[in-house]
């Protein structure tokens, strides 16, 4: 590991000598001895969360057939890197809506992070602004956009299309008046999925004050006191603070129930008076088929997001990877991105390789925060620009603009002789 994977950008100068610049230089100490690689987090978070909620986080649906795919869809990709090239002047920024980020790589939404993380969605937002990449926040957040926004100017924000279409354009005017650039809408997910994962481990919004909870907290002491009741003490209930354009249902209650259902009848219509409305610019997320690709670009969408949601939704989907050259073709101009899976410097370059031009991560991010708050996911930052930086540096490249599918070797090829012209 290089010193840039354990000293993340917003860490405090080793000069400064106060009692809180010292603890932090301790925090980030411990990280880098810690956590060597992006899943280092999960085992940690396992522990420090209550079963229910760590079951949220890393669950999917079903038979998990898409979330395990995600990880087999990289295995079947290999690298054919090019030597004696130098490579001195290797730098991995990337365009994406007329701003440039220094690395390929964002945040992915992800609802109630501020659940497993005190003020969860703001340390992830913070640590991603101060390390130049994006972070999108969740139509499901427990912070108000306009909160996470004044900490974190240039968050993205992500939202479902409404069952209501006045609602929904309601809250496209309360996101444009918040200061974002960048509107992320999910379209995977038209009803609600099986995750029959969440039932076994007892995970229900809004949570019920019940034995459990209480058994929860006080087997986990440490999220519960650092996260939960801290949260409860200095902001009161949490609320579901983004899901339209007024506050959504409590986080905690008895008698209220959380509804998400009603979506099935939206279609290509209900996007394209999104898309009247919202004058940034506009990206859909968890597509996977070429067409869809297509139509979103005939309807003026300026990118998309290729994911099976981390495998969280149609349990069997595609991995991103295996569709991402059809999309990227299709997608015509439009910005190509992907998620799902993604752990690894090496896996950031493969997706780029297929016409990716950024990816994002989610659950390895959402642990990074539940261990070490915004420390914490400024050093798993930290660590997939390093690993992508040295990967560069083996491939031979010194730019992103660089690495096309030239480079890669799908698996089952037996030997260099059967890769075709590519390479040349
Ligand atoms: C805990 C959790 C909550 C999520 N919530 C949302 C959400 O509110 N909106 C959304 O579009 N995607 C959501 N996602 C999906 C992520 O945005 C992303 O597609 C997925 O996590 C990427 O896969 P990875 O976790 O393997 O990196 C969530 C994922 C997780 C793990």
């Amino acid at each position: 590991m290089t010193a840039a994977a354990t000293v993340p950008a917003n860490a405090a100068p080793a000069h400064a000598d106060t009692p809180r610049s010292q603890r932090a230089a301790r925090q980030q100490q411990r990280l880098a001895r810690r956590f060597l690689s992006l899943d280092d987090f999960e085992p940690a978070a396992q522990r420090r969360l209550p079963r229910p909620l760590f079951g949220y986080v890393a669950g999917a649906t079903e038979t998990n057939a898409s979330l395990q795919g995600n990880r087999e869809a990289f295995a079947q990709w290999q690298f054919v890197p090019r030597v004696l090239v130098n490579v001195s002047a290797r730098e991995q920024s990337v365009e994406l809506f007329g701003r440039r980020y220094e690395a390929p790589f964002g945040i992915a939404p992800m609802g109630i992070s501020a659940l497993t993380a005190y003020r969860g969605d703001i340390v992830q937002a913070r640590a991603a602004a101060q390390a130049g990449v994006p972070m999108v926040l969740s139509s499901s957040a427990l912070i108000r956009m306009e909160d996470v926004l004044a900490e974190a100017p240039g968050t993205w924000f992500q939202a479902y299309l409404a069952r209501d279409l006045d609602a929904g354009l309601a809250l496209v005017d309360r996101v444009a008046k918040a200061g974002v650039d960048v509107l992320v809408i999910t379209v995977d997910s038209a009803v609600v999925p099986n995750r029959e994962n969440n039932a076994r481990n007892g995970f229900k919004t809004p949570l019920r004050p019940d034995l459990r909870l209480l058994w929860d907290g006080l087997t986990h002491p440490r999220w519960a006191l650092g996260t939960f009741l801290r949260t409860l003490v200095r902001h009161g209930m949490p609320h579901f603070e983004n899901v339209e354009a007024g506050r959504g249902a409590p986080l905690v209650a008895k008698d209220v129930t959380r509804d998400f259902s009603g979506r099935e009848h939206l279609d290509w219509d209900a996007l394209k008076l999104m898309r009247q409305r919202w004058r940034g610019a506009l990206v859909l997320k968890g597509i996977c088929h070429p067409q869809d690709a297509r139509r979103a670009r005939e309807l003026g969408v300026d990118g998309v997001i290729v994911s099976n949601h981390g495998g969280r939704q149609l349990d069997g989907t595609v991995s991103p990877l295996r569709v991402l050259p059809a999309v990227a073709e299709a997608a015509g101009s439009m910005t190509v991105m992907a998620d799902s899976g993604f752990r690894r410097g090496t896996d950031v370059l493969k997706a780029l390789a297929l016409g990716a031009k950024s990816v994002f991560i989610g659950r390895p991010m959402n642990h990074a925060a539940a261990i070490g708050g915004e420390a914490g996911v400024a050093h798993a930052i930290a660590l997939l620009k390093s690993e992508i930086r040295a990967d560069m540096g083996l491939l031979g490249v010194n730019h992103l603009a660089e690495i096309g599918p030239e480079l890669l070797s799908r698996r089952q090829d037996r030997c260099l002789s059967t890769i075709p012209e590519t390479l040349g």
